[in-house]
């Protein structure tokens, strides 16, 4: 069994957290795309996980995790991100595997990145020159670089992470794909230039994996969404706040400082336009929408929707907040007004809404039967 949990906005909806909360009941955690530029939050026991270049599954000590080769590796960085979980006490020992056609990130990869800091906002991890020169046929293997003599300390976790997934699959084992980045930030369906340099969404997670596709015919693809939205760097962002203090006041409620950079993060209203688009392109089967205990410190919220608003002059869908105890524990526990929001979202889409998020911790998730 593969299931499949990608982005639905423009990133950093929530991905680890609802990755980690599902991957208690997987086998393997598979990283299919993308690189350092991801940052992915995990509150356990209040301590505080942060994932870059790893599956969030390697939390969880039952779980197996795999980067393969359609990501971009930086070996040096890689190694740092696992000695800072080995202090928080996270054992690797035969339960990470990194392919060996993984594309190295070089340090002249991270130079010519500086300058797309300023072009582009982008993070700087040479995730964009480095995926260019795998498309230019002259990059490094990670197999190519990783020695007795250099980067020794990867050297156990190499392996053929095609073969390693297939097995798996075959013997029936739960996998579950752990996207980073998001559609709107994907190579070929985002706001193109304004991108990252992989492809973000589920339809990429047979050739990042390489499992047949026939192998994906029962997955379901969870999308993650944030309650409201947000986005990092440059670009268009449709329902952008136009009043700086909604920024603040939300920015600061939601702790929206990215996890890679700690760059404050751009914000504005749930756009179900984008959010159609999403659905659509990823086949999206569940959603999960985060951060909804965010907006209880509103009087209104609003949703951009111009399909379906009670004024579609300016296509903007009054909704009024809710409050949060904090101790709700099932769907029945929630504010009605939270409710209607949800099943606005759900109807909007026509997609199930399996899990709510209502807190940072693992256990502020609702599950919905
Ligand atoms: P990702 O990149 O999609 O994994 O998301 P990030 O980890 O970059 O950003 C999401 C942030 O929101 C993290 O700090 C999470 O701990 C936090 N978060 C996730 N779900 C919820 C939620 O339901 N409520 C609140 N308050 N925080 C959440
Ligand atoms: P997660 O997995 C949010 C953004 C950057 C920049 C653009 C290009 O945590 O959701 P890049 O370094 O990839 O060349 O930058 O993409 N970006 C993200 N924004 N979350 C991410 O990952 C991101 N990864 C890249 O801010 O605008
Ligand atoms: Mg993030």
């Amino acid at each position: 069994m593969i299931d499949i949990v990608v982005g639905l906005q423009w990133g950093d909806e929530g991905k680890g957290k609802i990755t980690d909360y599902l991957s208690e009941e997987y086998d393997w955690v598979v990283r299919y795309q993308g690189g350092s530029n991801a940052g992915h939050t995990v509150y356990v026991d209040g301590k505080k996980y942060v994932t870059h270049s790893l599956p969030t599954g390697v939390i969880r000590p039952n779980v197996r995790s795999v980067i393969t080769h359609g990501c971009v590796v930086n070996p040096e960085e890689i190694i740092k991100e696992i000695e800072e979980l080995e202090q928080l006490g996270i054992d690797f020992t035969d339960r990470l595997f990194i392919s060996k056609d993984a594309t190295v990130i070089t340090r002249s990869h991270l130079i010519e990145d500086e300058k797309n800091k300023i072009k582009w906002g982008s993070t700087g991890k040479g995730i964009g020159p480095a995926y260019r020169d795998k498309y230019d046929r002259k990059a490094f293997k990670l197999g190519d670089v990783v020695t007795e003599h250099c980067y020794a300390k990867l050297l156990p976790f190499l392996t053929n992470t095609r073969e390693l997934l297939y097995d798996a699959e075959i013997r029936d084992e739960k996998i579950l794909m752990e996207g980073a980045q998001a559609v709107m930030l994907d190579i070929d369906f985002g706001t193109y230039p304004y991108v990252t340099s992989s492809p973000c969404t589920a339809n990429y997670a047979p050739q990042g994996t390489g499992l047949p596709l026939s192998m994906f015919g029962d997955s379901s693809v969870i999308g993650v969404v944030k309650a409201y939205t947000t986005r990092i760097g440059t670009g268009p962002f449709p329902t952008e706040f136009q009043d700086d203090g909604l920024t603040e006041i939300l920015r600061e409620a939601g702790g929206e400082y990215g996890a890679t950079t700690g760059r404050p993060r751009r914000m504005g209203w749930l756009d179900m336009d984008q959010l159609r688009y999403a659905c659509e392109v990823n086949g999206i089967t569940n959603l999960a929408i985060t951060k909804l205990d965010v907006l209880s410190c509103l009087e209104y919220v609003y949703i951009k929707d111009s399909d379906d608003a009670d004024d579609p002059h300016n296509g903007w869908v009054q909704f009024p907040s809710w409050e949060l105890t904090g101790e709700e524990k099932t769907w029945d526990d929630l504010p009605f007004e939270l409710k209607d929001y949800v099943s606005y979202i759900s109807n909007e889409t026509g997609c199930l809404v399996s899990m709510v998020g209502v807190g940072q911790n693992r256990d502020q998730l609702i599950w919905i039967e």
